[in-house]
């Protein structure tokens, strides 16, 4: 976890400022142990660079259960995530089409906070770094599942990029409000849970001029396709029409600026402001 991060976060519990005590550092300077206190008492723990909000694991849905498996993290971008895309969407879609889209769209050159919310082993994570290589910026991957943000966090050290990985929810996000220039979700709306929950808090940690990417798996248009989504649903697993799922973004006041349907898989550009 970088330093430049620790103003930026705030208590999930109470929105407090959180004050750092007793760092470890590694070489580099990022912080690898040490706590996060709040004025209410809560302490959240720093361990192997990982900011922990959450406690002990509580995964409401099968879905979300199966991303607590260390198998799960270590498996997903090794043997799924470089083909979902292409699979999902029905034409070739390699990482470099996806991640230049995600970026661009959530304006990643220009530098500030971007959040790449339920992370997973953390790919747009690594993209917003790259991106931002030149710019004045941080990036902060979030996830529930403390396997996933720790392959998360073996991955962008082996790539040599910066990224800050916690552990948290995204309905509660433990990030100052409207500190974040731009937040990304890629693939994970379908699962996070409470979805309105879920985009009032990216809403309130956005800047009033930033930008929200998202990556999600619309409805299928083949009754065998529904059928097949239908029984994924009961692991905890949603999927929305394209209007449904803009219209649960504009009650979120993150109004749809840009989106692009290739097969099932929707991207999506929303912004607080209406301009
Ligand atoms: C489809 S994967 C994410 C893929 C990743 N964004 C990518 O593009 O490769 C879904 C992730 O969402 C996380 N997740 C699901 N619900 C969550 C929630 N409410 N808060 C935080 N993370 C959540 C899971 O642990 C899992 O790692
Ligand atoms: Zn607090």
């Amino acid at each position: 976890m970088n330093d430049e991060v620790v103003p930026l976060l705030r208590c999930p519990a109470c929105t407090g400022s959180l004050d750092l005590s007793d760092p470890r550092r590694a070489a580099d300077g990022d912080i690898i142990a040490g706590a996060l206190h709040c004025v209410c008492g809560a302490v959240y723990p720093i361990r192997d660079g990982i900011a922990d909000f959450l406690g002990p694991p509580r995964p409401p849905t099968l879905a979300q259960l199966t991303n607590e498996l260390p198998a799960t993290a270590w498996a997903y971008e090794r043997l799924w995530r470089p083909f979902a895309l292409t699979l999902l969407s029905g034409e070739s879609f390699p990482y470099q089409r996806e991640l230049a889209l995600v970026t661009e769209w959530v304006g990643a050159a220009q530098g500030g906070l971007f959040v790449d919310v339920a992370c997973s082993n953390g790919l747009y994570a690594r993209a917003l770094a790259r991106a931002i290589r030149h710019a004045p910026g941080q990036v902060i991957g979030i996830d529930h599942a403390l396997p996933m943000v720790q392959e998360a966090r073996q991955r962008a050290r082996a790539a040599e990029v910066r990224v800050s990985y916690m552990r948290a929810s995204a309905q509660t996000l433990p990030i100052a409000s409207g500190a974040a220039s731009g937040v990304t979700i890629g693939g994970s709306l379908n699962e996070i849970g409470d979805l309105d929950a879920c985009l009032r808090e990216v809403r309130r940690i956005l800047a009033d001029d930033g930008r929200f990417v998202t990556m999600t798996l619309l409805t299928a248009p083949s009754a065998v396709g529904r059928a097949v989504q239908r029984a994924v649903s009961a692991g905890g697993i949603a999927f929305w029409s394209r209007e449904e799922l803009l219209q649960r973004f504009r009650a979120a006041e993150l109004h749809p600026q840009r989106y692009e349907q290739h097969g099932i898989v929707l991207f999506t550009l929303a912004r607080p402001d209406r301009a």
